[in-house]
């Protein structure tokens, strides 16, 4: 049995649904009893209740457990407890595989949730567990949001110069390459960056947005005071809020891409171009 933690989530669902097509038996970890429909319906075999801060309300989750995919919660401040909690609970119950969601270099240590990252990978060496790490780059799925105003209002808006270099990769490659790896060991002790092979700016972005929706689209640039407290406003934490900034000075100065050659050389092909990404959208 494969457990799956964050299984509702984003990288969760798509993951599931990949996992749902090889017919995998799949026991999902979910917080919330709404959650449990939507886990089933993407694939899992079942569900289970616990909260990823609790140890004790996940070790039902753990029996007969053979492989662990930990997801971890997005921006979270306490990332590395629950990583500790679930690689406790992983060897206690004798897991064979762990494979840890983590993220393109996790090294860097002006961004939080990345150096949190880059510690979970350093305590999985010493737990003796077979493990994997996937590195995946921004997915293209994280520009869906912004479609909508692109074409209401012409405008895609990022809160970073329009002509930083970036690169991206599509959410579903990575969750075949998950569904690959998985209890497979053929990839124990493997850390694997994924990324697609294109680098593009936000006026790139446009652009392509542009000839996908037929209707002129502009890259602009959101200050950043502008964009805190837009952010504050939905709803997001202080600490989501003010890393995500660190995130985005960090994109600003330097730029973020990757290389695409190790998710090509997994999937057997070429990773999607964010044009491809597009072009399978409904406008
Ligand atoms: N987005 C990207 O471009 C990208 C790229 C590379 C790596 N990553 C990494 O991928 C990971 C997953 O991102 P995501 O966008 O899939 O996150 P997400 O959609 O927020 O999913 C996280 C899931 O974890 C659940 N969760 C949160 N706290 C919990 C708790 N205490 N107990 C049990 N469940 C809990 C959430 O439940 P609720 O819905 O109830 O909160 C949600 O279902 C993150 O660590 C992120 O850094 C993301």
């Amino acid at each position: 049995m494969i457990l799956i933690t964050g299984a509702a989530g984003k990288t969760g669902r798509a993951l599931l649904q990949q996992l749902g097509l090889h017919q995998r038996p799949v026991r999902a970890l979910v917080r919330r009893q709404d959650q449990i429909e939507q886990v089933l319906e993407k694939g899992a075999t079942e569900a289970q209740f616990g909260d990823l801060l609790d140890p004790q309300s996940m070790t039902p989750a753990f029996a007969g457990v053979t492989a662990v995919y930990h997801i971890p919660p997005n921006v979270h401040p306490q990332e590395e407890r629950i990583a500790e909690n679930i690689l406790r609970l992983s060897s206690q119950h004798g897991v064979e595989h762990f494979v840890y969601h983590s993220v393109l270099r996790p090294y860097i240590r002006s961004m939080p949730h990345h150096i949190k990252k880059a510690h979970v990978e350093e305590r999985l060496f010493t737990t003796g567990i077979p493990f994997t790490i996937l590195q995946p780059a921004a997915y293209m799925q994280n520009t869906l949001p912004y479609l909508q105003n692109a074409r209401t209002d012409g405008v895609f808006s990022v809160p970073y110069p329009i002509d930083t270099p970036m690169g991206m990769v599509d959410l579903d490659e990575v969750a075949e390459v998950g569904a690959l790896v998985i209890a497979n060991a053929d990839h124990y002790m493997a850390t694997y960056e994924l990324s697609s092979t294109e680098i593009l700016t936000p006026e790139d972005i446009a652009e392509q947005i542009e000839t996908a929706i037929g209707k002129p689209v502009e890259a602009q640039e959101v200050d950043l005071k502008t964009w805190r407290r837009q952010a504050l406003q939905t709803g997001m934490s202080r600490y989501q809020v003010d890393t995500l900034l660190k995130m985005f000075r960090y994109y600003a100065r330097y730029g973020f891409w990757g290389n695409g050659y190790s998710l090509s050389a997994l999937l057997g092909r070429p990773p999607k171009t964010y044009a491809a990404f597009l072009g399978r959208l409904d406008f």
